[in-house]
């Protein structure tokens, strides 16, 4: 007999490959309670459809993510995924007007220069990082192109975005730390609200500024300026986390199945049925929480009022009895919708968005790169308990090194250059490194980029949207050091203090008041 299944949300190993758990679940614990995190699962596909579909038995009202329901968190009005109706009503029919599928349509030609912007550099080299080169940005820019949010102020977005939804591998959010980040966040849209009233244009944060609307107490009005932070905060972080998942997701999925990528690669009329399997397959977003509203009884089984429901959308996208051989990933399956973009009053308002985005990003890639092969051991899965997918996949392209012992590839330059400090092997520091820090808010990439002079090393580092010098960089035996003056999203003096080890640079990166936090460089 096998054991009794254990389905732990948090559990970071689970998270690596969660696909025969959730086959078990479906199969012999359709409704699943877990007792250490007190809420009960749900993973056929004909329950998880028909749950998504009741909002009267299944409340969004805390929220519908688990720990804010547990915590039985309430949002204004305005945050309307956070909402029943008739509250989600009002705001959803607002946004239902103004979220367009023309205006999302609209953007497309930008969204294609923007991902022209990212993969141009990349060509002639021989790797690519899916989540630093791509999925990091696009995202952000195209929902902030949606909105008509100045770049300046979109990567403060994003970050802070990110921050309200990760949580430490093994742990649930921490409710009071995300609140305070959104009010932080939604204070920083202020004064860009007021100017856009003052300078109206065609875009949509003009028409959430003149819009009327019938409010939830059925009074016709505009949107206070409090509402339209509320609702531009909703938007943005609903867009640009899970869209940059499926970046990931479509860069590990096609690397696995090369045939199929290479059938794509040559007939990109496949590309939005292919877009589409990745989000069955993949979904960004495993699983969606309710509250239950009264006693109930499923597959045999009390489920009380009061209760958290988790439907586990990644799981319903594989249900046997909906897809033939659920489990494989098939381009050419019959088309039959999928849960990923969820169900019912609050299915997906960006669906449309999310679509294109990843239709024409795959289109680009492939453009540019049709075959590639992912490097896993230096990709880095996020733990978040709402969204699933990889914070940093590096693939080399064409196909991986012959002689590639370890996952990095030695750096071109390396025969030629000297040989860098006692214990640091065959590798050398200049160059460009891809860097990690693990900071209070995730993990954050940067781009360092080494030059030598006689002893003397000098160079940049990027992230966060900006290039900085970086200073006082010192080598002692394998021993480094050096700033980096960040100027974005916040000016902070960051203090790297590390080691280099086989092709490995890794330490501590001290941000100021912030404190320290360990990091970790590969050779790009
Ligand atoms: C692959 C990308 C995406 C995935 C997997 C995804 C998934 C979802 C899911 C599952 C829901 C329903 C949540 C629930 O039932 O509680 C949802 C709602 C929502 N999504 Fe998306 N989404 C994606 C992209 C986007 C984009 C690009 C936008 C914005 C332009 C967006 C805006 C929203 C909004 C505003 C809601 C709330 C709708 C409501 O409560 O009525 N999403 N999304």
């Amino acid at each position: 007999m096998s054991a009794a299944i254990s389905w732990d949300p948090y559990n970071a190993d689970l998270a690596k490959d969660p696909y025969p758990t959730y086959k078990r679940l479906r199969e012999e614990s359709p409704l699943y309670y877990n007792a250490e995190h007190d809420f009960y699962a749900i993973s056929r596909f004909a329950d998880v459809e028909s749950t998504l579909r009741d909002k009267d038995l299944f409340s969004s009202a805390h929220g519908d993510i688990l720990e804010f329901i547990k915590a039985r968190s309430v949002m204004p009005d305005s945050v309307f995924i956070h909402q029943d109706p008739p509250k989600h009503t009002a705001y959803r029919a607002l946004m239902q007007r103004i979220i367009t599928p023309k205006r999302m349509h609209a953007v497309e030609q930008d969204i294609r220069k923007l991902c022209a912007r990212s993969l141009d550099p990349l060509i002639g080299g021989d790797r690519l990082d899916f989540i630093a080169n791509l999925g990091a940005e696009m995202p952000m820019r195209a929902v902030s192109m949606l909105l008509g949010i100045p770049e300046k102020d979109q990567e403060a977005i994003r970050q802070s975005v990110d921050d309200r939804i990760r949580t430490e591998a093994g742990k649930p959010i921490d409710i009071a730390a995300q609140q305070q980040l959104q009010q932080e966040a939604l204070s920083g849209f202020d004064e860009y609200i007021a100017w856009r009233e003052k300078n109206p244009s065609d875009d949509m944060m003009t028409e959430l500024l003149q819009s009327e609307f019938k409010d939830p107490q059925g009074v016709t009005r505009k949107l206070t300026r409090e509402e339209i932070s509320n609702i531009v905060n909703v938007v943005a972080g609903a867009g640009n986390e899970t869209t940059n998942r499926l970046i990931g997701w479509m860069g590990k999925t096609l690397s696995q199945h090369p045939d199929q990528r290479r059938e794509v690669a040559r007939n990109l009329a496949l590309v939005p049925q292919t877009v589409e399997e990745v989000l069955r397959f993949e979904p960004p977003g495993p699983f969606v929480a309710r509250e239950v509203m009264r006693d109930i009884e499923l597959h045999g089984r009390k489920v009380p009022k009061g209760a958290v429901m988790l439907m586990l959308v990644a799981a319903a996208n594989r249900d046997e009895s909906r897809f033939v051989n659920g489990d494989s990933f098939n381009i050419h399956r019959e088309a039959r919708p999928h849960m990923t973009f969820g169900q019912g009053i609050h299915v997906c308002i960006g669906a449309p968005l999310a679509r294109l985005e990843g239709r024409v990003a795959l289109e680009e890639i492939l453009k540019r790169f049709p075959d590639w092969e992912v490097d896993l051991d230096n990709a880095v899965l996020s733990s978040t308990s709402t969204v699933r997918g990889w914070d940093s996949l590096p693939a080399w392209i064409g196909s991986r090194p012959k002689n590639a012992t370890v996952s990095i590839p030695k750096p071109a330059a390396a025969e030629a250059a000297p040989a860098p400090a006692a214990a640091s092997g065959e590798v050398t520091l200049e160059g460009t490194w891809n860097v990690v820090v693990k900071g209070p808010t995730g993990p954050q990439p940067a781009t360092l980029v080494l030059e030598k002079s006689g002893d003397t090393y000098t160079g940049s580092q990027s992230g966060q949207g900006s290039t900085t010098p970086i200073a006082d960089f010192k080598l002692t035996g394998n021993k480094v050091y050096w700033v980096n003056h960040v100027t974005k999203p916040m000016k902070i003096k960051v203090e790297f203090t590390g080691e280099l080890n086989g092709n490995v640079l890794s330490g501590k990166a001290k941000a100021g008041f912030m404190g320290s936090y360990p990091f970790t460089a590969t050779k790009a």
